[in-house]
């Protein structure tokens, strides 16, 4: 007996978009520790990877989430396909908590919520033949018979760029670039509703990373995906993104459209990533806007700094009066939103978007790290 045909996969399928539909995927209050043994003095203390990041992922949405090496972005990533489960707060698929899911409603999950991994060369399975690897996922879910999962197959590989011929090949007969499409491909075989893309082009050659982020593009474009983009690189995020979530240590600490997050930061760290891109048309932005570079490290989730996490880089509370500054030191700002709709996590994000017009003195330019 054949398993049931399911025809979904073989017509392109559009959501459109509703803001009142239910988010495809949510976090609400997630927070994620870790323990943390053996680090030095700190060894059994525990790590905050996560601190508190309520998030939505609606149907076809594009989200990004930036920040630096160590903010938490994996974590997320992992908390929401449940590779990791959160200490605290709840991950809903259309409303579900995913923590409740059994086998019958996690297999339904994975379906639906695809992941690509940064790394083409560990993601992929190396005794398998790519057509293999194309073919499971339509096996695992009982996708089709034979021949319209050849078909499925083909269509995929042509879509990302590779030819049949390449089918009976295996990973490592592939570049890195070929491989990401090989795991891009796979991601879309049993077309899910949210493809998750954790730094999908950080482990490749910088001369096809710009193929790779056009093919992620085009996909998107053509099958209005949901896309939650992480990435260190606000460039990936830009050009993928029209949403974006920026973490540091653990925290949403701006969040909106992304242009209008990256044209006018209202979050000092932000302006200050902003001003640390070295791509022209971004430098641009930076000079005009005369952000500063982002200079120091970021803590160790171990040392988290009091109140507002950011205060010892925050190139803006030196410029701010001494009462001023004494509360970014005692008082954790939380998100909350501005007049433009988008969200922020700074006292005094109001201060830091007036700073950006034209009169506003010019912040000590660190050289760029
Ligand atoms: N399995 C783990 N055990 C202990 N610490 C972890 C684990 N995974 C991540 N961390 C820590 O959590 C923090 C966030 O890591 P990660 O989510 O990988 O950040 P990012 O992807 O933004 O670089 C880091 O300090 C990292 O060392
Ligand atoms: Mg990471």
């Amino acid at each position: 007996m054949h398993p049931p045909r399911e025809h979904r996969i073989l017509v392109s399928t559009s959501t459109p978009m509703s803001a009142t539909a239910p988010p495809v995927l949510s976090l609400n209050a997630v927070s994620k520790d870790f323990h943390a043994r053996g680090y030095g003095r700190h060894g059994g203390d525990v790590l905050r990877a996560i601190d508190g990041v309520s998030l939505e992922l609606r149907d076809s949405q594009t989200l990004g989430v930036v920040g630096e090496s160590g903010s938490g972005k994996s974590t997320l990533a992992k908390l929401l396909v449940r590779l990791e489960r959160p200490t605290s707060g709840e991950v809903s698929f259309m409303k579900n908590s995913i923590a409740s899911f059994d086998a019958p409603g996690l297999k339904m999950f994975r379906r639906h919520v695809q992941m690509v991994f940064q790394d083409p060369y560990s993601s992929l399975p190396s005794r398998m033949s790519i057509r293999q690897i194309l073919t499971e996922p339509l096996i695992i879910h009982q996708i089709g018979d034979q021949a319209s999962r050849l078909e499925r197959v083909r269509e995929l590989v042509d879509q990302v760029g590779l030819r049949s011929s390449d089918l009976k090949r295996y990973p490592h007969e592939f570049s890195g670039g070929q491989r990401q499409r090989i795991a891009i491909a796979r991601a879309l075989m049993i077309d899910p509703r949210v493809v998750i893309c954790d730094e999908p082009v950080s482990a490749l050659d910088v001369s096809i990373r710009a193929q790779i982020l056009k093919l992620l593009h085009d996909l998107q474009a053509d099958r209005a995906l949901g896309y939650l983009v992480i990435s260190h690189d606000l460039r990936v995020v830009r050009y993928l993104c029209e949403d974006v979530a920026v973490m540091y240590l653990g925290r949403i600490v701006e969040q909106g459209r992304t242009a209008g997050v990256l044209e006018r930061p209202a979050h000092p760290y932000t302006r200050a990533l902003v001003g640390s891109v070295l791509d022209p048309e971004m430098a641009t932005v930076a000079k005009t806007r005369r952000l500063s570079v982002l200079s120091g490290q970021i803590p160790s989730p171990l040392d988290r700094p009091q109140g507002c996490h950011f205060h010892p880089r925050c190139p803006l509370r030196s410029k701010l009066a001494e009462a001023d500054q004494a509360r970014c030191v005692t008082e954790r700002p939380g998100l909350r939103a501005l007049p433009d709709g988008r969200h922020a996590a700074c006292h005094y994000a109001e201060k830091v978007l007036e700073h950006d017009r034209p009169h506003a003195p010019t912040d000590v330019v660190a050289g760029a790290g």
